[in-house]
C-alpha cells in the first residue's frame, strides 16, 4: 500500500462549502493521513522538522487547496518556502523526496470550459500549476496530474457529495498502489490515469 499524506490548505474553512464536505469523507480513510496546515499554523509559522519527518514517512504527498488567484492559498507558499530546504529536498545532497509523488487536489470556481486554451481564463489549470511542477522535479519528485473539481460556484450540496465519494475512490485507489502516476502525454487529470469516468460538469 502506498502511504499518501494530504496536506490541507484553507483559510476561512468556517465559511468554506466545499472542502468542508469533503473533508468530512477526507479525513477518514483508512491509511490516509491528513494535515491542515492552518490549523497547525494559523501564524504561519510552520514547524518544518514537523513537516519534513511527515513527507519522509509518506510516498504520494497531496496538496489539497481552493484555487486562488490561479494558484493556492498563501500558506502553501509559505510551507514551500521553509520545508523544502536546500540540501534536504533539492541540491547536491538534497535527497530525502527522491521517487515520491506529489500533486495537487483543487477546486475552482470557473467551470471546465472557462480553463480550455480559448476559454475565459485563457490558460488551463495544469498550465497555471507549472510552478508546483517544476517545483516537485527540483526535488527530485514526479509530479501527478492534478485533481481538479471544477465549477464549484454552481455546485448543489448533493453535487459536491458526489464530489466528495468520487475523491473518496480516487484516494483508494492511489493508496492501494495499483497505478502508475507519472503523467502521460495528453492526460488532462489524475482521473484518467486512475480511469475513473470524467467529471461532467
Ligand atoms: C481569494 C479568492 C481567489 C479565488 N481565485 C480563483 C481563481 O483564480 N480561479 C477560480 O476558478 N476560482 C477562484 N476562486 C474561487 C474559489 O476557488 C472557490 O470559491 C473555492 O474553490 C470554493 O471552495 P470552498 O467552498 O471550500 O471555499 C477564488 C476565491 C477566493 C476567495
Amino acid at each position: 500500500m502506498a502511504r499518501v499524506l494530504i496536506n490541507f490548505a484553507h483559510p476561512a474553512l468556517e465559511k468554506s462549502r466545499v472542502h468542508s464536505q469533503l473533508l468530512r469523507v477526507v479525513k477518514n480513510i483508512p491509511g490516509v493521513t491528513f494535515n491542515d496546515l492552518y490549523e497547525q499554523y494559523p501564524d504561519l509559522d510552520v514547524d518544518v522538522a514537523r513537516e519534513q519527518k511527515l513527507l519522509e514517512q509518506h510516498d504520494i504527498i497531496f496538496m489539497q487547496h481552493p484555487f486562488y488567484w490561479y494558484s493556492a492559498p498563501a500558506i502553501v507558499k509559505q510551507w514551500l518556502d521553509l520545508v523544502l530546504e536546500h540540501g534536504w529536498a533539492y541540491g547536491h545532497t538534497g535527497k530525502a523526496l527522491q521517487g515520491k509523488y506529489f500533486g495537487n487536489i483543487i477546486t475552482a470556481g470557473g467551470a471546465a470550459h472557462s480553463y480550455e486554451p480559448d476559454g475565459h481564463h485563457g490558460h488551463t489549470v495544469h498550465e497555471f500549476l507549472l510552478p508546483f511542477m517544476q517545483t516537485a522535479k527540483l526535488c527530485n519528485m514526479h509530479y501527478t496530474a492534478p485533481y481538479v473539481i471544477y465549477g464549484v460556484h454552481r455546485q448543489d450540496t448533493s453535487d459536491i457529495q458526489e464530489d466528495a465519494a468520487r475523491l473518496k475512490q480516487v484516494l483508494e485507489r492511489l493508496r492501494d498502489d495499483k497505478f502508475d502516476l507519472t503523467p502521460l502525454p495528453g492526460l488532462k487529470d489524475l482521473t484518467q490515469i486512475l480511469q475513473l469516468p470524467a467529471q461532467t460538469r
